[in-house]
Parts: C-alpha cells; structure tokens; sequence
C-alpha cells in the first residue's frame, strides 16, 4: 500500500533502494518486513513514464508501506514531471551549489512539490562517488550543524540527507566508521527526519549506530545495481539460449531481494533493544 513519505518516516528506521525497472522493485518489496520502506526512483528513470507508472504499480501491491521517492533530481522540471507522475517524495539535490544556491534550488522544488502534495528531502553537505553507477566524482562535505538548521528553516525541508564522511557507491573505500559527533549534533539543530545516504557497503553495525543516533531512512542503491547485474550474467548462459526471459527476470529479483536483505540488517539490528548501550 502507498503511505505518504511523512508517516513512513515519522515511524523512523526505513530503507529505501534505489530501483530501474520492475523486477528490482518487485525484489525490493519482497525484503521488506512491517515498517516498508522506501522505493527510490533515480533521477535517470525519471525520464520515462511508463517504467515509473511500473513502479508505483508494483508499490501499490505492497502489503506493507511503502512509498515511492524520485532521487537525486538537480532541475525543477524533472521536480516538476516526477510529481505528476505520481511520486510521493522528492530528493531536491541542490548538494554542488554553494548554501545560498541550494537554498534557493530547494524552496522553488518546495514550492512546485507542495502543490502536488509532495514531501521534499533535500542536501546539506556532499558525497563523493556517482549515484546511478561507480565513478570517482566529486569531493566530499560535510553537514555544518548550524547551517543545517538555517537551511531546513528557510526551505521547509521535510527530511534532509547529511554527510558524515559517506559516500557514494563502492568504487571508494566505504567509511568504517562515521562522525557520530556531527551526527549528535545536526540531530539536535534539526528537527525534520535525517537521511543517510550511500549505504552500500556499510558495516550493519554503522548502519545500526546511525539509526540509534537519530538517521530515520538509510538510502541503498550500488549493492543493488552489482547484484542484479552479476545475476543477470550468471543466468543468462541458461536463459539465452532457452529464450527464457521469465527465468532471468526471477533471477534477477531474487538477487535484489537478498541485497536488500542484506542491506536491512543494520537497520534492524539497530531496533533489538538487547543491543541499546552497545553500539
Ligand atoms: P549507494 O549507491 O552507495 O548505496 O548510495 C545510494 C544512495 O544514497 C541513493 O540515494
């Protein structure tokens, strides 16, 4: 079932994944447990209205909630259409501007979501590393607490993606750990839910401390891409020469859906109170 974006992350504790096309979709939700979690749809998917018509298709046969987010959109006409089509959320990622720019980038994709109905997240700070495949791009910034608070005041964020020393993708090393000091105090400047990007490769236990420390949704979109991709070149010496594109397709959903798994441990972990003090 759809859930809009505010209720999904007042509960706290959600994944979200990034997905392509439906078989990564149908993956995603077969991972999911109770809470639902968050369809991620890339800024590059948004350019065709029948694959995202396909994934708020499949959101909508979910049994849990779930909700459906564009990700990492940098122009307000592609705010504009992903709004029309039928999202619930969008990342307005003004995160390359300077503060003054971002600031105006975010409240003029506020403006255009709010008269849809639609929730914004938007970046304060900056991750290294490509969102829809590995490159070494960018440098990295981190979430200045103070400004982080100015910024969700004057742009009406619903949720904001920080940076702690994460990145991008799993060309550069994942962090072994994050700046849980920056983490306290951007929680206690900012009211909105906090999101954590570039969770792929994370240790669960990071991922769990995160969550303790007051992340509300943890962004997984590599480990998915990888997965589905080796399961795609594993099946298809099978599948080509059968012309079995019904046995590749249950592949390749099922290898997102161990990825998923996978990538929900931490955030699980981090909601077994034996393990409260400890992480
Ligand atoms: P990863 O690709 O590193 O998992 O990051 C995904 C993400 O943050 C999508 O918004």
């Amino acid at each position: 079932m759809l859930e809009p974006f505010a209720a999904l992350l007042g509960r706290g504790r959600v994944g979200a994944f990034g997905c392509y096309d439906t078989a990564m979709a149908v993956g995603v939700l077969r991972a999911l447990d109770a809470r639902g979690g968050v369809i991620l749809v890339p800024a590059a998917t948004l350019r065709s209205e029948p694959v995202v018509a396909g994934l708020r298709a499949v959101a909508e046969t979910a049994r849990v909630p779930v909700c459906l987010q564009a990700d990492h959109v940098h122009d307000l006409e592609t705010i504009e259409r992903a709004c029309r089509w039928g999202v619930q959320a969008v990342m307005a990622d003004g995160s390359p501007l300077d503060f003054e720019d971002n600031v105006a980038f975010v409240r003029e994709a506020a403006a255009i979501a709010r008269r849809h109905g639609v929730a914004v997240e938007g970046e304060l700070g900056r991750l290294p590393g490509g969102a829809d495949a590995d490159a070494p791009i960018g440098a990295g910034l981190a979430t200045d607490p103070e400004q982080a608070a100015e910024f969700v005041a004057r742009t009406g964020v619903d949720c904001l993606a920080i940076a702690l020393g994460n990145v991008h993708g799993a060309l550069l090393p994942a962090p072994r750990d994050l700046d849980w000091g920056r983490l306290e105090a951007i929680r206690r400047a900012v009211g909105v839910p906090l999101a954590l990007h570039g969770g792929t490769g994370l240790a669960p236990e990071v991922v769990a401390r995160a969550v303790r420390g007051g992340i509300a949704k943890v962004n997984f979109n590599t480990g998915l891409r990888r997965a589905y991709l080796a399961a795609t070149a594993a099946a298809l010496p099978v599948a080509e020469p059968a012309a079995d594109l019904v046995a590749l397709h249950a592949r390749q959903a099922d290898a997102v859906e161990a990825a998923a798994r996978e990538a929900l441990v931490g955030i699980a972990l981090a909601g077994n109170s034996d393990l409260v003090g400890r992480l």
